[in-house]
């Protein structure tokens, strides 16, 4: 019974997305003059403003790597395969609203400064009215751009209308936009599916209760004071002060001394305690969060450790090999002749273990266009909400180890994107450099 509301889902999925011109009821139907835009709203709220500028929200459109990724490959990509066509609208409800909306498809780059660089705006959020699905996702929400703006208030008086909306305060509405299907039908994107299966969903912790703040103060200088104003940060990954500490790591081991030659056993224990759904989340075909274990002598020689495998379905992709080429599609979609793809893991050192949800192509390949996703279920290896993941190790000490302290540090690392991609694409290092999540080291003795 479950599988078939599944695949239907997934069908539904199809539809909707592939037949973006006719079906999305909202597109083209508004003008850009219809949204004010945020500067106004800021004139009052403008501490709102400020937050929001700050956010990810703010440059859904204009930050270097959604720039490249839709003019560079998904546009291209949408007007050679027709199975993918509907992306070149598709990508835009999401990110650049208000040119969705407006029916400015493509819209301009966001060198050309057009109001699709407003990305995603308050006038989209506090128009939202709700969504047309039972659980909500790509861009499925509806939107009545008038004067009345809904609120998470019932006794609110401005200078606009105000609407007291349960939707905009749940996660649903946070879904419209946070969970995808593919054109293929695979759910490419599931941070509300990931969370809604969690235990904070039981436990009434919304997105907004970790992704924005309430603190005493007014929404507006002429606004009443209030004990719970809501604050827009909407700290995500792109912010290494939020990824840090978000998983905690430990190291046991049953020797305090070992010698020589001789093999230490060892694990490394990762809890994740903090985030609501799966780390990583969201963008998952493109995120990296590895663990790397390194060993250093008493005279600073640095040996990296290989975690020993478990033997389950797909691990392959999960363990770090320098051999690994991946991610071919770029090269095709860019026109470039035998194309053999660039390292699947980057930089990181060999044997590490990864983190992470492969995405697989019509043709089997792993890629990080999230649209010409295939099949992603092959193997889950992500840190769910609350789970703990075990890692074995098995170091056999070589004979150039130095007798006396051997430290072992084990380091959770973060990346937005692969190295080898962003190199590749030539983003802005800021844009895959790693960020430490955590890190905890142990001292064991050496002897001869
Ligand atoms: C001239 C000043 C002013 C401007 C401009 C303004 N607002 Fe407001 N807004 C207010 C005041 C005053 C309140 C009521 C504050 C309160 O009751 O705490 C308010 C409340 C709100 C609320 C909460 C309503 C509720 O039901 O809880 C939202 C949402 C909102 N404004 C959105 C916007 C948006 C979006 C814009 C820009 C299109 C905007 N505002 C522009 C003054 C303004
Ligand atoms: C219990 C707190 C908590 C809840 C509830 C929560 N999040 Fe998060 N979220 C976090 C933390 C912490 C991070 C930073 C670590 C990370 O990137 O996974 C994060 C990261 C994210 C990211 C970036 C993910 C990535 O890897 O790129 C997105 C997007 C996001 N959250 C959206 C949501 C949405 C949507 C919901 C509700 C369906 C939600 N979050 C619920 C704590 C939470
Ligand atoms: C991604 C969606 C989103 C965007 C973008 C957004 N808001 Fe909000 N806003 C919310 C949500 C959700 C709440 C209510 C949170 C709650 O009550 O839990 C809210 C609450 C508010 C409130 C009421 C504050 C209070 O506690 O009384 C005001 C005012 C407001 N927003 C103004 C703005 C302005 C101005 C902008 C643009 C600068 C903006 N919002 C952008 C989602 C958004
Ligand atoms: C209209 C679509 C839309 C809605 C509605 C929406 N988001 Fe987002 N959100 C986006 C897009 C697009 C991005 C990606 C921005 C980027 O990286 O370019 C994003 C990014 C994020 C991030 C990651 C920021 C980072 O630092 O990495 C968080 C967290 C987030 N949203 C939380 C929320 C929450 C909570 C809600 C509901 C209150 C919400 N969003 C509603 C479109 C939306
Ligand atoms: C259903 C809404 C939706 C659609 C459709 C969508 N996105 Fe996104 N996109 C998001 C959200 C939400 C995030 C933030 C997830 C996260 O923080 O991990 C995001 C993140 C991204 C990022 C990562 C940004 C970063 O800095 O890491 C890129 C690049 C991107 N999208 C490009 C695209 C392109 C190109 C398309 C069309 C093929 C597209 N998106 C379609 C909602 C959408």
């Amino acid at each position: 019974m479950r599988k078939v509301s599944i695949v239907a889902a997934l069908t539904l999925g199809f539809l909707l997305f592939v037949s973006v011109g006719s079906r999305a009821a909202e597109m083209g139907k508004y003008h850009y003059k219809d949204f004010k835009s945020p500067k106004k709203c800021g004139m009052c709220h403008r501490e709102i403003y400020q937050e929001w500028s700050q956010s990810l929200m703010a440059k859904s459109f204009t930050h270097g790597w959604d720039d490249v990724e839709y003019f560079k490959l998904a546009l291209p990509h949408a007007q050679k395969l027709e199975k993918v066509a509907g992306v070149k609208a598709g990508c835009i409800a999401c990110h650049a609203p208000l040119a969705f909306l407006s029916g400015d498809i493509p819209p301009k780059s966001p060198s050309a400064n057009t109001r699709a660089n407003e990305g995603v705006s308050c006038e989209i959020c506090h128009n939202i009215t709700g969504t047309t699905e039972k659980v909500p996702y790509n861009f499925s929400y509806t939107i009545e751009p008038n004067n009345v703006k809904e609120g998470p208030r019932k006794d609110a008086e401005a200078p606009h209308g105000t609407h007291y909306s349960s939707f905009l305060r749940s996660p649903e509405m946070c879904a419209t936009c946070h969970d995808e299907a593919s054109p293929y039908g695979a759910w490419v994107k599931s941070t509300y599916r990931e969370w809604k299966e969690g235990p904070y969903a039981k436990e009434g912790v919304r997105c907004q209760d970790c992704h924005m703040y309430y603190a005493p103060g007014k929404s507006t200088g002429m606004g009443p004071e209030r004990k719970d104003i809501a604050h827009h940060t909407f700290h995500g990954a792109h912010f290494a002060s939020k990824l840090a500490g978000s998983v905690d790591v430990a190291i046991y081991t049953k020797k305090a001394s070992v010698k020589q030659g001789s093999t230490l056993p060892f694990r490394v224990e990762l809890f994740n305690g903090k985030v609501g759904h799966y780390i990583p989340s969201g963008s998952t075909e493109e995120r990296m969060l590895w663990l790397e274990v390194w060993a250093v002598d008493s005279e600073g020689k640095k040996f990296s450790i290989p975690v020993t495998p478990k033997g389950f379905k797909g691990e392959e992709y999960t363990i770090a090999d320098s051999k690994a080429y991946a991610y071919q599609a770029m090269g095709e979609i860019l026109g470039i002749k035998n194309f053999k793809g660039v390292k699947r893991d980057g930089d990181v050192p060999d044997g590490a273990r990864i983190f992470r949800k492969p995405f697989l192509d019509p043709k089997g390949r792993q890629t990080i266009c999230q649209w010409y996703t295939a099949k992603n279920t092959l193997v889950d290896y992500r840190i769910g909400p609350r789970e703990t993941k075990v890692e074995n190790y098995k170091w056999k000490i070589p004979a150039t180890v130095a007798p006396g302290p051997v430290t072992i540090t084990a380091t959770l690392y973060y990346s937005l994107v692969p190295s080898s991609v962003g190199e590749f694409l030539k983003l802005p290092k800021t844009e895959y450099a790693p960020v430490k999540v955590n890190s905890v080291s142990t001292v064991v003795e050496v002897r001869k």
